[in-house]
């Protein structure tokens, strides 16, 4: 990732965005996009599992996963106030010492320590230019279960793209969206050793789950 997107990252993913994404949270629970997501896993079974969530925001993942049996995880996130959020929301759940969390752009920072059982990148791989870095990198550090919300690359949201970077351009940040052909996603996915084993849409997002 650039260092612009990262800064841009910091700017959009910014603490007053995570406190009113934890607060509808607290509210409504996870989105439906991430609730389909942590179904579909939880549903191949999470038990005795670790995870590693790549951008995982202010933490529904980690908590679903924990409370699902998940023993532990690590969350990487390039979004300083995120981070932070996320933290508490370990600590209010209990969750402190099975939560390790690591700020910074995740394909400068992860190693194979942290490859996990469960992969997931829940709205992450649209905030990122270079697919191939971020998709074959993740992919790799899945050990059983590589799980993903993203674009679809249809029309109707490839048209929506430039009212979706109107914002941040408004902001004055040089944070951008990305809609990736979800073929050359899967591609990626698919070298690496992983098969397809769920699959939904959305108007906009699709949601996959592949398995080693
Ligand atoms: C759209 S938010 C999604 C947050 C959460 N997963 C959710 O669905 O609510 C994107 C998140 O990914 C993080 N992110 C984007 N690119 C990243 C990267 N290269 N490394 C680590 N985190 C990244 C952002 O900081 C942000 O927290």
């Amino acid at each position: 990732m650039g260092s612009c997107q990262c800064q841009g990252i910091e700017n959009m993913f910014d603490e007053k965005t995570a406190r009113r994404e934890l607060k509808k949270y607290h509210k409504k629970g996870p989105v439906k996009t991430t609730r389909m997501l942590l179904d579909a896993v939880k549903k191949i079974g999470v038990k005795g599992m670790d995870f590693l969530d790549i951008g995982g925001g202010i933490g529904a993942i980690q908590n679903d996963l924990l409370n699902g049996g998940a023993v532990k995880g690590t969350n990487i996130d390039a979004s300083k106030a995120y981070i932070e959020v996320a933290k508490e929301e370990a600590n209010n759940n209990g969750f402190s010492v099975k939560v390790k969390f690591k700020h910074g752009d995740f394909t400068t920072i992860a190693t194979d320590e942290d490859s996990a059982d469960i992969v997931t990148l829940d709205k992450v791989i649209c905030c990122y230019d270079d697919i191939y870095v971020l998709v074959e990198l993740s992919s790799k550090l899945a050990r059983k279960i590589y799980a993903v919300v993203y674009p679809r690359d249809v029309w109707w949201v490839k048209l929506a793209l430039p009212i979706m970077n109107l914002y941040p351009k408004i902001k004055g940040s040089p944070f951008r969206v990305f809609i990736h052909p979800t073929k050359k996603v899967e591609e990626i996915i698919f070298n690496n050793g992983l098969k397809r084993a769920f699959y939904k849409t959305t108007f906009a997002w699709q949601i996959a789950v592949f398995m080693r």
